[in-house]
């Protein structure tokens, strides 16, 4: 296919953000954005969410089928067997929090990279070394969030503990006691539905960076970074601000309204491929009825539903409808999690989709290597220094430090 690529701006179409650009083949999930339907591996979200576990599913992401018993009963083993973390990154952990009190998703993406260097198997370029650095990362990841989610309260580390499941151990890693069963599968359920979803910015990331054959934590790291952002796993977080702030369900129709009319963007709702509503959203939605009403903390939930209502109303026919984003936050906030981890849980579940591409792209890899569209100076010729003059327009937005005289 010849294609111009040194154009005038706008002379060339391409699709921005790659929207609709097909990036490979895939057999891990599948996001039917037109009638509100996700599937891992053919299974519908729904199905996962009332009858798997987090452990089953991430079997099912990586090997492409149901584990039988003795294959789950042995996965949840080597899974048990990775948890616990290197003293120096449980003392990484504790330092980051105390005297940086840095962002938790970048005490996360650091801690990821310093397990790297204490695992001797972490470059080893196998088949069989990718598959287990990525279950051993999987298992780790939710005590790294756990410490980080105590030592921002200046706890000590709770070590996990080998008769919970992951979902339970979470939960005990972070409060110090094992938690209501409850509780510990509305966690389950949580992890589940945020485990994978299609070719998102954070596993389009992992995937382009294992597309170099470079290690699995190299790539999981790309994918903690991409998650991150407000536009993607950062929205959960401001969700709750922005329940937060409203306060009360009666403020919330002139509050959306308000923002609107200012083309703010309102987090949970919107998605580039639901044109309808997230099916994450309804479960965790009717998870949140139940967790609420335990908690005594209704309340937020009726701010996200007045919220839906006007958003509804008014974008519904333009396609924007509510993100897994919009009750995750409220379930999480309701048992009592720091708004502050909701991202960093975020990558504790999609760990597991992060890996799994992984490698898929590594048994069937080829480097990822786009072209852009050049839309700068034809040619141009070097000027001498004192032949140069300051524009009066800077070519970008950025303007180059000046030193003050
Ligand atoms: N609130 C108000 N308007 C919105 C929203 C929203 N949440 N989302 C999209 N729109 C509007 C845009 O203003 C735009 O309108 P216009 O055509 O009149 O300019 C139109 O819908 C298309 O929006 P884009 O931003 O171009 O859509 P895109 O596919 O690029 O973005 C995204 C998808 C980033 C998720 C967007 O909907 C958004 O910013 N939502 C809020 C953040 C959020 O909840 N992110 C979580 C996503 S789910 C996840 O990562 C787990």
């Amino acid at each position: 296919m010849s294609k111009k690529l040194v154009a005038k701006p706008g002379e060339v179409e391409f699709a921005k953000g790659m929207e609709g650009v097909i990036a490979r083949e895939s057999t891990k999930s599948y996001v039917d954005g037109e009638n509100g339907k996700l599937y891992y591996h053919g299974i519908p979200i729904e199905e996962l969410a009332e009858h798997s576990t987090y452990e089953e599913t991430f079997f099912l992401l990586l090997y492409d089928r149901l584990p039988t018993e003795p294959e789950l009963a042995f996965f949840k083993e080597r899974m048990v067997q990775y948890r616990d973390l290197p003293d120096d990154v449980y003392e990484f952990i504790a330092r980051a929090a105390r005297r940086f009190n840095s962002h938790p998703m970048a005490v996360l993406r650091t801690a990821v990279s310093m397990l790297a260097l204490f695992d001797e198997s972490a470059e080893e370029d196998s088949l069989p070394a990718h598959e287990r650095e990525a279950i051993k990362i999987t298992s780790k990841l939710a005590t790294i969030v756990a410490a980080i989610g105590r030592a921002r309260k200046g706890l000590e580390p709770v070590r996990p503990r080998s008769d919970l499941s992951h979902a339970a151990n979470f939960l005990y890693m972070l409060f110090g006691e094992a938690p209501d069963p409850y509780y510990a599968r509305v966690m389950d359920v949580i992890l589940i539905l945020h485990a994978d979803h299609g070719c998102n910015a954070s596993t389009f990331a992992t995937i382009v960076v294992k597309s170099t054959l470079t290690d699995m934590h190299s790539s999981v790291v790309a994918g903690i970074g991409s998650l991150k952002g407000p536009l993607h796993g950062g929205a959960n977080e401001r969700v709750m601000k922005m329940l937060q702030e409203i306060g009360e369900p009666e403020r919330a129709e002139a509050w959306v309204l308000r923002a609107l009319e200012r083309k703010q963007k309102i987090m949970g709702f919107g998605h580039r491929v639901y044109k309808t509503y997230d099916p994450r959203a309804r479960i965790l939605h009717d998870y949140a009825v139940e967790v609420t009403k335990r908690a005594g903390t209704e309340k937020y939930l009726k701010i996200a539903e007045a919220i839906e209502k006007v958003m509804v109303e008014r974008l519904g026919q333009k396609g924007i409808f509510p993100n897994v984003d919009l009750y995750s936050g409220v379930v999480m906030a309701s048992m009592g999690i720091d708004t502050a981890l909701f991202t960093p849980i975020f990558a504790v579940a999609r760990v597991a989709g992060w890996t799994a591409h992984a490698l898929e792209q590594r048994i069937d890899n080829r480097l990822f290597r786009p072209r852009f569209v050049y839309v700068g100076p034809e040619l141009e010729h070097w000027v001498p220094l004192e032949e140069r003059k300051e524009p009066e327009q800077e070519p970008t937005p950025l303007k180059p430090l000046k030193k003050e005289l």
